[in-house]
């Protein structure tokens, strides 16, 4: 048998661990154990799935599950440092092509979600996290139908590196992203600002494929978000600075979902926090538990760690960071990394010195004297760039919704064609999610009465609420 060779990752070597970690983190994983379990039938037959979500020890137990489910699934990150190696070769130890290592250049970043696509039959679906294997496929279809009708494209603002690859796969096979759509049927998609594009996709008309938003899932942005980042943050910060967190000053932008549970963590662990928000009804829920909301400026030289949580831009900036404390920690957990001005605070700089992978000291100068920022992961989400991410217990919750929709999708052919328009999971795949991790759990639901359910107008067997009902 041919060597198996259709992998990049850091090194084999680390098989053995990934391995143990990903039978540690299967016991923790209820939903994607059971959906293995209830679907010996292997729905997922036939489909070829292009993955692009953060490698993690939880990813790879999704990984498997979809493999378990009769697909053939290609991998890599959605961010250049989120990948965790010994996973990454525990999958490829097991034959399964894997191109994601811990610190990736964003040119590597975009070969290997483009080495994803490369199934000898063409991908069927795409599992996204922030919309990049989706914007590389769509972008990739633009740029093709251009430069065949007019050899010219204007490119949007994309990364050089992503416009460089699109040119030399042109280059190659100028025919490449037209034959992706036609064996495409859809995309699932994890996080709010994945949805976020894939909406404003749908609404200019642009959108290709049916696409599934996960996120919108109580069980996914009810939990994963809220309840997942009130653990991987604390995590993040320590295992990069080892800095006590009682008695500090926190200032965490967005006070949604992950900045919800950013607050709770920090405060729990006797911070003083500070939040900043654009939407009223979000500040008023600050207020409400005991928050002090004030825009960052309001603060800006008395807090000790600021952490952004919008999915926003710009939001701390380069004259934020001219104001703060000596060595105040600045991070973000939002999804992409242009929530902090990296690339001011990178040209302004006095120095910059790296205490070691993903946690650097900027020197800079304010007025007559300088003071130092720590800025962790280099403003890519913190959680997942200095630590391992969320547990697994919340990620099978979220991949369960995943699957869910891969399910959904999977129904798809050429003869049920689904509009290209953005899709939820309805509320009873929702209960279903949550009941799986009630197992085993020290809970037991009460039963409604035929009368009590006649009362409430919903069935015994639920959906208990209607698909606005918000948690
Ligand atoms: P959300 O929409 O629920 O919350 C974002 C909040 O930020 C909103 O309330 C919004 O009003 C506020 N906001 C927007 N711009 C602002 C600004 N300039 N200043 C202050 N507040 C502002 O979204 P969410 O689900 O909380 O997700 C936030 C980000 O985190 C997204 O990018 C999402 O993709 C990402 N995310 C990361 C992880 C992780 O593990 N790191 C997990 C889930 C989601
Ligand atoms: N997002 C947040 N935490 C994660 C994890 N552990 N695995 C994959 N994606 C994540």
């Amino acid at each position: 048998m041919p060597k198996f060779t259709d992998y990049k990752i850091a090194d084999l070597s680390l098989a053995s661990q990934g391995r143990g970690e990903i039978e540690l983190a299967e016991k923790e994983m209820p939903g994607l154990m059971c959906l293995r379990s209830i679907h010996e039938e292997k729905p997922l037959k036939g489909e070829r799935i292009v993955g692009c979500l953060h490698l993690t020890t939880q990813t790879a137990v999704l990984v498997e599950t979809l493999i378990s489910l009769g697909a053939d699934v290609r991998w890599a990150s959605c961010n250049i440092f989120s990948t965790h190696d010994p996973a990454a070769a525990a999958l490829v130890d097991k034959g399964i092509p894997v191109y994601a290592w811990k610190g990736e250049s964003l040119k590597d970043y975009w070969l290997n979600i483009y080495k994803t696509f490369q199934f000898k039959l063409g991908p069927t679906l795409i599992i996204d996290d922030g919309g990049d294997a989706t914007l590389m496929s769509h972008l990739g279809l633009d740029y093709e139908t251009s430069m065949s009708e007019s050899n010219s494209f204007d490119f949007p603002n994309v990364d050089k590196e992503l416009k460089d690859l699109l040119g030399s796969i042109y280059k190659d096979n100028p025919k490449f992203w037209r034959g992706i759509f036609l064996t495409l049927k859809g995309v699932s998609e994890e996080t709010t600002t994945g949805v976020h594009r894939l909406s404003q996709m749908e609404k200019e008309k642009k959108l290709m494929i049916p696409a599934y938003d996960v996120n919108s899932s109580a069980t996914k942005s009810k939990f994963d978000n809220l309840y997942g980042c009130r653990e991987s943050l604390a995590d993040g910060i320590k295992r990069a600075t080892n800095t006590m967190i009682a008695g500090k000053v926190v200032h965490i932008s967005g006070y949604g979902d992950v900045g919800k549970g950013c607050a709770q963590s920090m405060r729990a662990l006797g911070a003083c926090v500070y939040i900043s928000e654009v939407d009223p009804i979000c500040a008023l829920q600050a207020l409400m538990e005991g928050y002090t909301v004030l825009p960052i400026e309001d603060v800006v030289d008395k807090a000790d760690i600021f952490v952004t949580a919008t999915g926003c831009k710009d939001v701390i900036t380069y004259s934020h960071m001219e104001l703060m404390k000596d060595s105040a920690i600045v991070c973000n957990i939002g999804h992409f990394d242009d929530e902090i001005d990296m690339a001011t605070l990178n040209k302004n700089k006095v120095s910059v010195k790296t205490i070691k992978p993903q946690v650097d000291v900027y020197t800079i100068q304010y007025e007559d004297s300088t003071h130092d920022i720590v800025v962790l992961a280099s403003g890519r989400l913190v959680n997942l760039g200095c630590a391992n991410g969320h547990p697994s217990f919340v990620m099978s919750m979220s991949f369960t919704n995943q699957v869910l929709a891969q399910l959904e999708l999977s129904k798809i052919s050429l003869t049920h064609r689904l509009s290209p328009k953005v899709y939820k999971l309805n509320r009873l795949q929702d209960e279903q999610a949550a009941l799986l991790h009630l197992k085993n759990k020290s809970a037991k639901l009460t039963t409604l009465t035929p009368e009590q359910a006649d009362y409430l107008n919903v069935s015994v067997s639920g959906p208990f609420k209607t698909d606005f009902y918000r948690y």
